[in-house]
Formats: C-alpha cells, sequence, structure tokens
C-alpha cells in the first residue's frame, strides 16, 4: 500500500504472549519490553515501532553504504575496514572521529526508552554531557539522516525485510553473517554490557531464548537467510565473520574491489595491523569505551570481547550442543547457505 509516495510498513506490530512475558520477566532483571513485527515475528524494544515507516522509506542515495549484520556478527570489525576503504585510508580521521559518529545506527533509539533515558540522566555525574548524550542516540537518526552529507555510512542489526524495498536497487550493502553458536554467546556477554538489558541468568537461559527466537532482532536465521538471498546482487557483499577471522586480506580485497578500490601491499599490512583484535581492542575511536562513563556499561564487560571462532564450545554442554546441532541442520534444510567451519 502507498499514500502519498509513503509505503506503509507491511506489518503489524504484535504483543508477545502472556507466557513469554512471564519468562522474560523473570529471566532479565530489567523486564524488556518487546514487541514482534510481522509473520516472522522479527523481535524489537517497543520505542523501534515509532520509526519503523521512516526506516522503511527512507531516502536512499547511490552513494550510501549500509553495514548491516545480525548483531555480534562482527559489525565494528567490518564497519571501521569499510570506513577507511571508503575514506581512502583516512587513519587519522578515524582515529578522531569515533565510529559511533561516523556511522549512524538506524534502530540504536529503542534501546533507550523513557524510563532508561531517566536513570541515566539521574545517575549522571554531569547531567549536561548525559542529556547531550541522551539527545544523540536516544531519538531515532532517519531526520539526522536527510541532511547528513554524502557519502553516508549506516549501521543496522535490522533484516532486510524491514529495510527500504528498494534499497539494493540504490544503495551499497555489506552484511557479515557469523556461527549462530559464537552469536549467542556474544550477544549473552552484550546483554551483561549494557545495563539496559541486564541479563543475570546463566547461558543455558539465553540460549533457550536465543533459539525461540526471543531477543533482539530475532529470529536468526530468518534474518541471515534474506540476506543470504540477496547475495548475488551488485550492490550486495556478503561476508562470513569466519572468513574475517581466517583471511583477512583476502576480505579486504573483496571490500576493495566491492567499493572500487585498490591497495598496495604496503597499505595492506598497515590495514590489517590497525584491524587486527589487539590494536583494534585498546582503539578508542571503536571500542565503545567512551560510553563507560555514562553508566550504560557494566564494569565486567567489554564490547571488544574475545574475536575467536568456535568459542561457544567452553559455553555448551553436551545437550547445548546437539540441540544446537539439530537446530541448525532443521534451518539449513530449505536453503544452501553454509557457515564456514573454522575454529581458532
Ligand atoms: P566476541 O564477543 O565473540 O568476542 P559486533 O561488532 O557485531 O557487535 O560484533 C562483536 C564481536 O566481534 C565480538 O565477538 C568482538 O570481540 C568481535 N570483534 C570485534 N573486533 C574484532 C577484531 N578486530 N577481530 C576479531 N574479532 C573482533
Amino acid at each position: 500500500g502507498e499514500r502519498n509516495g509513503v509505503l506503509k510498513l507491511p506489518y503489524e506490530f504484535e504483543e508477545l504472549k502472556p507466557e513469554e512475558k512471564e519468562e522474560l520477566a523473570r529471566l532479565y532483571a530489567s523486564e524488556p519490553d518487546f514487541v514482534s513485527i510481522g509473520p516472522k515475528r522479527y523481535i524489537f524494544l517497543r520505542p523501534y515501532c515509532d520509526d519503523a515507516e521512516n526506516v522503511y522509506n527512507m531516502p536512499l542515495r547511490p552513494s550510501d553504504i549500509f553495514v548491516a549484520t545480525y548483531q555480534r556478527a562482527g559489525t565494528t570489525w567490518t564497519q571501521e575496514l569499510v570506513w577507511l576503504l571508503a575514506n581512502n585510508l583516512d587513519y587519522e580521521t578515524a582515529a578522531k572521529i569515533p565510529l559511533t559518529d561516523r556511522y549512524p545506527f538506524l534502530e540504536l533509539f529503542m534501546f533507550f526508552n523513557k524510563k532508561w533515558q531517566e536513570s541515566l540522566l539521574e545517575r549522571a555525574e554531569d547531567k549536561e554531557q548525559a542529556k547531550a548524550l541522551i539527545e544523540n542516540i536516544a531519538k531515532p537518526v532517519t531526520g539526522r539522516l536527510l541532511a547528513a552529507p554524502s557519502p553516508r555510512f549506516i549501521k543496522t542489526h535490522l533484516p532486510m525485510s524491514l529495510l527500504p524495498p528498494k534499497l539494493l536497487d540504490t544503495a551499497k550493502v555489506v552484511y557479515v553473517a557469523r556461527d549462530p553458536r559464537d552469536v549467542a554467546v556474544s550477544c549473552f556477554h552484550h546483554s551483561k554490557l549494557f545495563r539496559v538489558l541486564d541479563f543475570p541468568s546463566p547461558f543455558k537461559d539465553f540460549w533457550n531464548l536465543f533459539i525461540r527466537g526471543l531477543f533482539t532482532e530475532l529470529p536468526f536465521f530468518d534474518h541471515v537467510k534474506e540476506a543470504w538471498e540477496c547475495r548475488h546482487h551488485p550492490n550486495m557483499l556478503f561476508l562470513f565473520y569466519e572468513e574475517l577471522i581466517q583471511d583477512l586480506p583476502v576480505v579486504i580485497r573483496r571490500v576493495a574491489d566491492f567499493l572500487g578500490k585498490e591497495l598496495t601491499d604496503e597499505q595492506m599490512t598497515r590495514l590489517c595491523d590497525h584491524l587486527s583484535f589487539d590494536n583494534f581492542k585498546n582503539n578508542k575511536s571503536v571500542n565503545f569505551e567512551q560510553l563507560r562513563e555514562f553508566n550504560v556499561l557494566s564494569p565486567q564487560e567489554v564490547f571488544i570481547r574475545k574475536g575467536k571462532a568456535g568459542g561457544w564450545r567452553d559455553y555448551f554442554d553436551e545437550e547445548m550442543t546437539e540441540q544446537a546441532e539439530r537446530w541448525i541442520e532443521d534451518n539449513l534444510r530449505d536453503t544452501d547457505l553454509r557457515f564456514p567451519n573454522i575454529i581458532t
């Protein structure tokens, strides 16, 4: 349906089932206010409803570059890589301007409902600074993007079906996928890192929610398959986290080709060094540590955490391992999507 050139979001928002809400309330310390969208039941925090149609209708430019993932698949790593290649390896600017400012994040605002905004303000030592932070991250970015200079770099964890239907006809998308078991472990830590989510229960409980699609922007396989189906589109580059881990230079060349850029061997060496886990972890422009002073991060956790493939093995007992295999097998039956099998 279209009215005045504005597409209606072709999906309904729905409340979770009472028993799902109860379970979430029991397992989370924060009672996350989830709603689901559409027949695949993609999960969102309620404020997302306010901007979903604006996102679906956002005006696009041929110079736009989206980095899209299901979260914790290597978004940040890929963002920095893409940005540097697209900006002639301008390390100086990359160090000066935090990645979060270089890439508006389409649905970030949904994590900052009124209640959490108030609690942030209340606990802040520097109220003015906290107000500025809230102003910056608790509001949809679609409005700000209208006036942003080109090229625009955009971060999202939205599935393709919630992004503008003509996205790939106009803009470029780099999508990154990762073994869902490692994603689940990483999301588990993420839910501890960001105090707004606050998940104090054991990993097994998180895993059981994860495979049932009860975490933000799940279900996982629908998300990945929607992008996988577009992988042959010339404006889509589909990557696996495991490929970056296994052979970063090869991936860098693919991204460079995709963006129409070239780099010398020397430039390649420097870029790989810049993107190495240890350097990345200590890089203040990408590691989210700037958020720490605002009390939004838990002291025991960091954003750039382990950076391994196959680390899930330390978290899964035998029962979960079998359950995971079955779940993956079931979900790969109707597709030729396969995750690269590497362990580091
Ligand atoms: P782990 O939690 O398994 O360590 P995202 O940016 O999508 O949120 O993904 C975060 C994951 O990417 C984290 O996974 C993080 O450690 C990993 N990561 C970030 N930078 C990395 C790098 N330079 N090398 C390897 N892994 C990296």
